[in-house]
């Protein structure tokens, strides 16, 4: 199956060299997504040597494969946060959140707005159907007390399926297209004299050494912000982080219209719906589908998401298809600055991280310049949180504690290498061993072994992205084994088997 997001397919794609020296900075910035762009624009902006570096293109993984919009608010909802942290947490939560939609606009209005696409336009959080109901009403009363002008309306504008009961409306929030607006940012940078490099992932991180190696180079820099997303290597962080797959589909706006905005449905079939004006007229972005990763049937997610879309606004022709990852913190604060390796980690944005991704850029880039950032203390990546953790933390514990003595235990997936058809992949044992192989579709053979080189758990085929998946920490690796995303670095080892 091929997946191409609706931002890949209309941006150009950005051509910067990859890295074949050895370079001495103030900065080295790991990844080239909204994060990582932004906090090198800023510290160059300031006369910092910033060097930025990009295992693939810039804004390729998750921000290139995100919703676009930008809110105050938080997806996992302002009620459930004040629930677990009080009203005045929930309340500077959406301050720093709201702030740094401004802020976007900002940097997008320099960057030339009409590039990034960069709209102001409504919110609206409407129940799918009548059990969702009162949680529009609580999340209502929570924006309210957190500070936002919202109202509960009567009815969606036209073009959404229509609300059970009220709608809540959200005004002066945001989308842009996510792709063109990073990219406009990354020739900001080169413009500000920072050093931007493709195709240059991080094989190595030496905190001892502040030194980051790539392929054919390295970056000695004073700080090093390791902004790929779940942050590369072992850290804290990681072992009470969630990561999840979801969905996303485009085409054709059905009619040739469809109202700005951004339409979130709640209940059990979450939705979130938006248009976006190409030359060729409006298309229809639908995402949803919300599954742990390498813990579901991905063909199946797609083939949900797609019957929901047809069925809730009518989007009968799918243009564009593709997933993406985000990741949980156990007390639903994303975790931002130092941490105990001694580089600055930005992670646990949710599906938020669009505008979380740019807080933590300017809360780092503060940071290393030394500076006081009002909202540090709240994101701080260091925070040890064991009472509002603990419900999520344990769950998702034994969740994966479960996936991983099934899959030492049980022969999962297991089928003869000889039988294995091209298209498809298995976990199969081989004279004792077990290997990974996928077979492509000109009959080529790719084995590997199956053992994440993050901390060995075992990786699940997704057939959906043709990608070896880690459902410990979300590490994903191409057929023949290299990194696709972190927090691995080191690709799985390959075998060499014929058949
Ligand atoms: C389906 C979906 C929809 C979403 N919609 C929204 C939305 O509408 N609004 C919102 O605010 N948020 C949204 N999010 C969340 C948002 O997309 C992410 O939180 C955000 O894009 C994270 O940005 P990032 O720069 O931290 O990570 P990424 O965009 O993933 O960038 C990390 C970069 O690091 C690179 N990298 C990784 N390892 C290495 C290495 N070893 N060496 C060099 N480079 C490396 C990767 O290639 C990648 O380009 C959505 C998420 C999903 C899954
Ligand atoms: S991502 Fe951590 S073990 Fe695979």
């Amino acid at each position: 199956m091929t997946t191409t997001s609706v931002w890949h397919g209309t941006a150009p794609p950005t051509q910067w060299p990859a890295l074949d020296e050895d370079l001495q900075v103030d900065v080295a910035v790991v990844g080239g997504g909204i994060t990582g762009v932004t906090t090198a624009l800023l510290l160059a902006r300031t006369g910092k040597r910033v060097a930025l570096l990009e295992a693939r293109r810039v804004g390729s993984a998750d921000t290139g494969g995100s919703t676009g919009n930008l809110y105050a608010t938080v997806s996992g909802g302002v009620h459930a946060l004040r629930e677990k942290w009080g009203a005045e947490v929930a309340r500077e939560v959406v301050a720093s959140r709201a702030d740094t939609v401004d802020f976007i606009e900002q940097l997008a209005t320099q960057a030339a707005r009409d590039a990034a696409a960069f709209r102001r336009c409504g919110m609206y959080v409407y129940a799918g159907s009548a059990e969702a109901e009162a949680q529009v009403h609580s999340e209502y009363e929570a924006v309210i007390e957190a500070g936002l002008y919202a109202q509960l309306i009567d009815m969606l504008p036209p073009g959404p399926p229509a609300a059970h009961g009220k709608v809540l409306r959200i005004d002066r929030q945001a989308q842009f297209h996510p792709m063109s607006y990073v990219q406009a940012l990354a020739e900001q940078l080169v413009a500000s004299g920072g050093r931007l490099f493709e195709h240059s992932a991080a094989l190595e991180v030496n905190t001892s050494t502040n030194q980051v190696r790539t392929e054919r180079g390295s970056v000695t820099a004073a700080e090093i912000v390791l902004a790929t997303h779940s942050p590369s290597g072992f850290h804290l962080v990681q072992a009470g982080m969630v990561p999840h797959r979801e969905y996303g589909i485009a085409g054709p706006a059905p009619g040739g219209a469809f109202p700005p905005g951004i339409f979130w449905a709640q209940g059990p079939e979450r939705l979130s719906v938006r248009s976006l004006d190409t030359p060729q007229g409006p298309l229809l972005i639908c995402v949803g589908e919300d599954h742990k990763v390498g813990q579901h049937d991905a063909p199946e997610a797609l083939a949900s998401l797609a019957a929901a879309a047809r069925r809730r606004v009518q989007l009968s022709e799918v243009a564009f298809q593709w997933s993406a990852q985000n990741f949980q913190s156990p007390d639903n604060l994303p975790y931002i600055g130092k941490d105990t390796s001694g580089c600055y980690i930005a992670t646990g944005f949710a599906t938020d991280g669009l505008v979380y991704g740019t807080l933590a850029a300017r809360i780092i880039a503060a940071q290393i310049l030394g500076r006081e950032h009002r909202w540090s203390d709240l994101y701080k990546a260091t925070r040890f949180t064991p009472v509002k953790s603990a419900r999520t933390f344990g769950e998702e514990t034994v969740a994966v504690v479960k996936v991983v003595v099934q899959d030492y235990l049980t022969r999962r997936q297991h089928e003869e290498l000889a039988s294995l058809q091209p298209g498809h992949a298995a976990i199969v044992d081989l004279q004792g061993e077990r290997l990974a192989a996928y077979r492509d579709l000109q009959g080529e053979l790719s084995v590997v072994s199956p053992v994440c080189t993050h901390l060995k758990c075992m990786v699940h085929w997704n057939p959906v992205e043709t990608s070896w998946d880690c459902p410990c920490h979300g590490s994903r690796f191409a057929p023949d084994g290299s990194v696709l995303q972190g927090p691995a670095i080191e690709p799985l080892k390959r075998k060499q088997v014929t058949a």
